[in-house]
């Protein structure tokens, strides 16, 4: 939600703190605030609302000496985006400053208590009245900062991700997580911190992910320590990134979208790549091979996730169902997390995420894991939580994903679920081995013929000018392209503020329909499949009622190509493989009616990529 970056060495910290807080602009972009710590004693803290770079040209006239800092970009919980709410909050006495990621849940408790001792705060954050707590029992107890914040943090209930700096110490950070990620970098004689590897991945590739319940000291001069909260040493594992900085560029483009649309072949070549195999006869994930017990002897699997992974989990559902002939449930991972669930060891819970941060599907993961399922993980951030958290899973190697309104990411979990399906279904033998050789041939040509559909760019980009101004859109499909319609829906909401909703086509006559008239498009996706003869009618249905239809169809439809009024063809496909073909004219039709109105579709309002709180 929130981003977080601090350094400590020998380099103009300014520089490298903004440097990365563009790069964790996509986690929250309300505000931003930078906290130096001066080499003369002195901390100098400087915030301004909006973006990043309001906080630069704020800072242009400023004193930006320091050679170590924390900084931090806002997504706002409590208090609205503010220059007072914006973070690093310094301590009353302005010996600590502190930034936070994450949600203080009994911060009102703590607030009341030492307002009570003659506290008084500056914002109306929950985060102000943990520095302030910090500040209070390092003064009461007469400790050293690293004790303060253990004994704080024990207080504390809720999710956070913290660093902390102090002004009689200015070479030191102190920072900790619980449900919230933090990732320290260790360079030459330098040391990073950060709410992912992104700000940091040019300088080192040695990255050590804190685990919840673990402080990090970072020293200068000194090798990397970690206690507990209940100061217990832990164990410093370094991990090696394999991330490169062109994947955080935009190589071109014009935004992160754009690129992570046009990325699309080579995204699903890298996550196919080593799976399908043997001429696309034999297609492995070493996740299920690992677990191949798990799933012959599955009685149900139960996905998790929310958003644009919810709607992977949906098509997961008809592939799993289909292929692997197991009951399959989908549930919002925040709906999950409170119903009660009922779960026993037979179950498999797989939780989709690309950020693998989630913190309802995070929770979800937990609740699984505590009620004896398996639980499997789906995600794109190696190193993340949720594969950490989970017994085994599969990333979807797409690559960084910086566009808030994920693209590529959609397409690679797709991918994944469609490759977890045909593996289970190879060990269970619910396929015939013809069949599978089929699909498996089939995925081979996917990022091919992604390549293909992409060229519909310029066609979108003219149609995209008729349909701008629309208020509403509809969007309609059925069977596997009920999941894209809906994921369809919620790439225009996000990004052009225009409201749409996503229906299963015949759901609509009993209700949308009163809604369609000449100024309400509906968005028709239609490939030849075993239902497409039931959505011809849903089209008559529309047209019917005078409604402009924009119908994504295979090349050569002959029926709905002639009542629709603008046609995208697509390549026909196996049942099974179409959603991943048909979501990328959608997605680019999106971007196009944003573009066209002028919107930030990289960092859309009131979003933020990577949503760590409930
Ligand atoms: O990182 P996750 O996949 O767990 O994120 C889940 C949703 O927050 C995410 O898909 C969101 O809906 C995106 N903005 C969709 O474009």
């Amino acid at each position: 939600m929130c981003g977080i970056v601090g350094y400590v060495g020998d380099n103009n910290v300014y520089d490298i703190l903004i440097k990365g807080l563009h790069r964790l602009e996509y986690r929250g972009y309300d505000s931003a605030g930078i906290a130096l710590a001066n080499p003369s004693g002195k901390i100098n803290i400087y915030k301004s609302q909006g973006k990043v770079s309001n906080l630069e040209d704020f800072c242009k006239d400023k004193n930006l000496e320091a050679k170590s800092g924390i900084a931090h970009t806002r997504w706002a919980t409590h208090g609205e985006p503010s220059d007072n709410n914006a973070h690093p909050h310094f301590s009353e006495d302005g010996n600590l400053a502190l930034v936070h990621n994450g949600t203080i849940e009994n911060y009102q408790v703590i607030k009341d208590a030492l307002i009570e001792q003659g506290c008084t705060f500056q914002s109306e954050t929950d985060t102000e009245v943990l520095v302030q707590l910090i500040e209070y029992i390092k003064i009461k107890n007469n400790c050293n900062l690293l004790d303060a914040v253990r004994e704080a943090l024990k207080q504390v209930v809720g999710a956070y991700a913290i660093a902390v700096i102090e002004k009689d110490n200015p070479d030191r950070i102190i920072a900790a997580r619980n449900s919230s990620p933090l990732a320290v970098g260790i360079g030459d004689n330098e040391t990073f911190l950060a709410s992912d590897a992104t700000p940091f991945i040019e300088y080192t590739k040695d990255a050590v992910y804190l685990k919840d319940g673990e402080i990090a000291i970072i020293e200068k001069g000194e090798p990397l320590k970690i206690v507990t909260l209940e100061n217990k040493e832990s164990k410093v594992d370094i991990t090696t990134l394999e991330m490169s900085i062109s994947q955080l560029e935009k190589g071109g483009y014009d935004h992160f979208m754009l690129k992570e649309i046009f990325e699309q072949p080579t995204t699903l070549r890298d996550c196919i790549r080593g799976r399908v195999i043997n001429n696309g006869c034999n297609i492995m994930l070493s996740g299920v091979m690992d677990s191949k017990e798990k799933f012959l002897n599955a009685k149900r699997i139960v996905i998790v996730a929310c958003g644009t992974s919810w709607h992977a989990a949906l098509l997961g559902k008809y592939l799993i169902q289909d292929n692997c002939k197991i009951p399959v449930e989908v549930e919002y991972a925040s709906e999950f997390r409170y119903s009660n669930p009922i779960l026993d060891e037979r179950d498999i819970v797989i939780a989709i995420s690309q950020s693998g941060e989630t913190a309802d599907t995070l929770a979800a993961v937990k609740i699984a894991k505590d009620m004896g399922a398996y639980v499997y993980g789906i995600s794109n951030v190696v190193g993340s939580s949720i594969p950490r958290e989970t017994h085994s899973g599969t990333y979807i190697h797409v690559g960084p994903e910086i566009g808030v309104a994920s693209t590529k990411a959609f397409t690679g979990q797709v991918m994944v679920l469609t490759l977890l399906s045909l593996s289970i279904a190879q060990i269970k033998k619910t396929m015939p081995y013809e069949k599978i050789c089929e699909l498996g041939k089939a995925i081979i040509k996917i990022p091919s013929i992604v390549q293909r559909v992409l060229k519909l760019n310029d066609k979108i980009e003219k149609l995209s000018m008729k349909y701008t101004y629309a208020k509403n859109f509809l969007y309609l499909g059925r069977g596997y392209s009920y999941p894209v319609a809906l994921e369809g829906a919620l790439k225009l909401k996000e990004i052009s503020y225009i409201h749409a909703e996503g229906y299963p086509a015949a759901e609509m006559k009993h209700g949308p329909i009163a809604l369609i008239d000449a100024e309400m498009p509906s968005v028709i996706i239609a490939p030849m499949d075993h239902v497409y003869e039931k959505i011809v009618s849903n089209v008559q249905q529309v047209k019917a009622r005078g409604g402009s239809i924009i119908a994504i169809v295979n090349e050569g439809d002959e029926i709905i190509s002639k009542m629709a009024d603008h046609v995208l063809e697509v390549p026909e496909m196996p049942e099974c493989l179409t959603p991943i073909i048909t979501s990328i004219p959608l997605q680019l039709l999106s971007y196009y009616i944003a573009i066209n109105k002028g919107k930030d579709v990289d960092m859309p309002r009131n979003l933020a990529k990577s949503v760590t709180v409930e």
